[in-house]
């Protein structure tokens, strides 16, 4: 009898994509920025509420300034703290790999609207978190001695909240910043007490499954 391993799904999906979609951004160095839109449902590419994410580096890190607009939950569990499942609720994310190949490392970095922060190195093999292999995270114990910080505003007269964080680079082994190549994604998550656990979710550059752990789908950065 013929089996089809678990394997084969994984496969698929890593191929369900070609580099020519998938989006790129030239990011420039601080204070000029390049934005990444989080305009697009996932997995089924419809709209999705405004978000963006203006990303500038400097000599020693990446900064992302989120902002997400027609919000009206702000839904976050308050006895969340730092690397507490905050991606249960509401969060803006930056999934982060310095190389140009898929990832089967990458950095996964959130923030909510009550500025608690995530951030964990995620080790992913299959590139698509298939069902069954093996799927971990190592978590920054010590973010903000580590160089990560963050300020949230929330402007509930406007319908947004904003998070401008720093990551640091030499998470990522770059000797030369201008010049280096990236494979990025930039996601969104919005539920409300009426609606969770169920979450609609977007992204920058969309997988083509109701997960943001794909990393063929990330997009091209380069650092100009
Ligand atoms: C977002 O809000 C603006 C007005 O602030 C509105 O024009 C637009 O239709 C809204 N978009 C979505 C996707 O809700
Ligand atoms: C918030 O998180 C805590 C700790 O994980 C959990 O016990 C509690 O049920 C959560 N509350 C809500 C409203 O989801
Ligand atoms: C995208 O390009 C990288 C190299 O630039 C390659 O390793 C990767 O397999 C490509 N992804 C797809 C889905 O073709
Ligand atoms: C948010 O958290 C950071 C630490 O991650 C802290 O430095 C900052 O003061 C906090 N407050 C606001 C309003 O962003
Ligand atoms: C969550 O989604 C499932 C599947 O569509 C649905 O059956 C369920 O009622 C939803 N739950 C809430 C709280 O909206």
């Amino acid at each position: 009898m013929r089996v089809e391993p678990l394997i084969f799904t994984a496969a698929a999906a890593a191929t369900a994509t070609t580099n020519a979609s998938l989006p790129s951004l030239h990011v420039p160095k601080c204070p000029r920025s390049a934005v990444a839109y989080v305009d697009q449902s996932v997995p089924d590419r419809g709209p999705f509420p405004m978000t963006t994410v203006s990303l500038c580096y400097d000599d020693t890190s990446i900064q992302l300034a989120f902002k997400a607009f027609n919000e009206t939950n702000y839904y976050y569990n308050a006895s969340q703290t730092t690397n507490g499942d905050i991606w249960e609720y509401e969060v803006m994310e930056a999934f982060l790999y310095h190389g140009t190949n898929d990832p089967t490392t990458y950095l996964e970095y959130e923030v909510n609207p009550n500025n608690v922060t995530y951030q964990a190195v995620v080790y992913n093999p299959t590139k698509v978190r298939a069902v069954g292999a093996p799927f971990d995270h190592f978590f920054v114990t010590d973010p903000a001695t580590d160089g990560f910080t963050a300020t949230t505003t929330l402007d509930k007269s406007k319908n947004t909240w904003e998070s401008v964080a720093k990551i640091p680079l030499a998470l990522f082994n770059v000797d030369q910043v201008k010049g280096s190549r990236w494979r990025m994604n930039f996601f969104r998550t919005i539920t409300s007490p009426s609606t969770y656990p169920n979450q609609t979710l977007g992204a920058w550059s969309p997988p083509d499954q109701a997960s943001f752990h794909m990393s063929p789908y990330f997009g091209h950065v380069v650092f100009v």
